[in-house]
C-alpha cells in the first residue's frame, strides 16, 4: 500500500483559550502550560460532520488525482458520526464514489491508524485496489461545556489520506502494532447514559442517549507515556529501524507533554516532532491526518521519508505504526 494523497477540512470557527475562560473556569496559562494547546476549531451547529470529512475527502482526491469513480473503498474512522448506522455513505454519496464500499470504524483517537491498517489489509489481499482512510471527529458535540478538565482539550476536524495498491517491496506501511485494553475503558468514555421506557408492564427498554465525555486525565497521561513508547519500540525494532533514521514522529495530538515525552525516549529532536495543537488541540480520529496533511503541503514532509505514527486513546486502545509517505504519483 502507498501513501499518494492527502486532504484535510476544520471548521472556520475558531475559539480561543481566552475565549473558553470566559466560559468556564480556566486559563490560557493553564491550558497551554499543560497542553501546548491554544485555540480549536469548532463546527457550528449546520456543519454535520459528513460535510467536514468530505470536504476533506475530496481535497486528499485532487491531491492524489484521483476521480471519485476510482475508489473501491472508504473507512470512516469517527467517534462522533452523525447517524449511528454509519456515516461513510454518506460521505460516499456526497462524493459520487458509487463503485466503493464505506463504512464507519471506531476507535476513538486510534480510529485513523487503525483503519489506515485496514484499509492495508483490503488491498494486501487484492480486494481493494484504491481506498481513502478518513478520520473524523465532532467532539463538540459530545463535551461538557461546563466540564473544564474535557472541554478545553478537544476541537472538531477531518482529514484523509489516498492509499492504493504498490508492489510489496515498496509498501508505506513498513510495520505496525495494535493494542486494546478494555479492562481499562472507564478511564475515557462517551458512553451510553441508563435511561429506560417503560414498553409494557414488565418490561423496560433502555432508551438510547450519550452522556458527555468523561475523562480521567492523570490515568490517561500515565497509559500513553508508558504503552506509545513501548509499542512504537516494538515496532521500529520489528522493522530493524533506528530512531534515528525516522524522520517525523507523527502522533496523536493530545498533549504537548505526551509528545515530547515519547520525543525524549527515542532521543528524537524535538523539531522533527509534528505538532499543531496550539491551533487545533485534539481532534480525535483526526489529529493524525490532520498533522500529515499540514506538513505535506507545507513541504515539512518530502516524498520517501519516514514517519514514526501512533495513535492513543478510550477503549482504551492504542497503535503504532511505521509510515513512508510517497505523495502523489507523476
Ligand atoms: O485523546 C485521548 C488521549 N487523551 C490524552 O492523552 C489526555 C491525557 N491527559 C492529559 O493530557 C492531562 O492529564 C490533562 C491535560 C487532561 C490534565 O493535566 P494534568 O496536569 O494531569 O492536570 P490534573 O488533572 O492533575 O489537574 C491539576 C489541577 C486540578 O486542580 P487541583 O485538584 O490540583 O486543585 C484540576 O482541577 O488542575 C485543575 N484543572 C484545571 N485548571 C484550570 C483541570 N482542568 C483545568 C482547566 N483549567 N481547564
Amino acid at each position: 500500500m502507498a501513501l499518494v494523497g492527502c486532504g484535510s477540512a476544520a471548521p472556520a470557527i475558531s475559539i480561543s483559550n481566552q475565549q473558553l475562560s470566559e466560559r468556564v473556569d480556566t486559563s490560557d496559562d493553564w491550558i497551554r502550560s499543560r497542553t501546548g494547546i491554544g485555540a480549536r476549531r469548532i463546527a457550528s451547529a449546520d456543519e454535520p460532520l459528513t460535510e467536514l470529512a468530505s470536504r476533506a475527502a475530496r481535497a486528499a482526491l485532487d491531491h492524489a488525482g484521483w476521480a471519485p469513480g476510482d475508489l473501491d473503498l472508504i473507512l470512516l474512522a469517527t467517534s462522533s458520526p452523525d447517524d449511528l448506522f454509519g456515516t461513510a455513505p454518506r460521505v460516499q454519496g456526497a462524493l459520487g464514489a458509487m463503485n466503493a464500499v464505506a463504512f464507519d470504524l471506531t476507535a476513538a483517537c486510534s480510529g485513523f491508524l487503525f483503519a489506515l491498517i485496514t484499509a492495508a489489509q483490503y488491498i494486501a489481499t487484492g480486494a481493494v485496489r484504491r481506498s481513502l482512510v478518513i478520520g473524523a471527529d465532532q467532539l463538540s458535540r459530545w463535551l461538557d461545556w461546563n466540564d473544564r478538565r474535557t472541554c478545553v482539550l478537544f476541537g472538531d476536524g477531518a482529514a484523509a489520506v489516498a492509499v492504493e495498491a504498490c508492489p510489496v517491496s515498496e509498501t508505506g506501511l513498513l510495520g505496525f502494532r495494535m493494542r486494546s485494553d478494555g479492562s481499562r475503558y472507564a478511564c475515557l468514555t462517551l458512553a451510553q447514559t441508563d435511561g429506560r421506557e417503560t414498553l409494557l408492564p414488565g418490561v423496560s427498554t433502555q432508551k438510547g442517549g450519550f452522556a458527555p465525555i468523561f475523562m480521567n486525565g492523570q490515568e490517561v497521561y500515565k497509559f500513553a507515556v508508558r504503552e506509545v513508547p513501548q509499542l512504537l519500540g516494538e515496532v521500529l525494532a520489528a522493522t530493524g529501524t533506528p530512531a534515528d533514521q525516522v524522520d517525523w514522529l507523527l502522533l496523536h495530538q493530545a498533549n504537548q507533554r505526551i509528545l515530547d515525552a515519547v520525543a525524549d525516549r527515542f532521543a528524537v529532536p524535538h523539531e522533527r516532532v509534528l505538532s499543531n495543537l496550539a491551533h487545533y488541540g485534539n481532534t480525535s480520529a483526526a489529529t493524525i491526518p490532520l498533522m500529515l496533511d499540514e506538513a505535506v503541503r507545507d513541504g515539512r514532509i518530502q516524498p520517501g521519508q519516514l514517519l514514526a505514527s501512533s495513535g492513543f486513546g478510550a477503549g482504551l486502545s492504542w497503535g503504532a505504526a511505521l509510515l513512508r509517505w510517497d505523495g502523489p504519483r507523476g
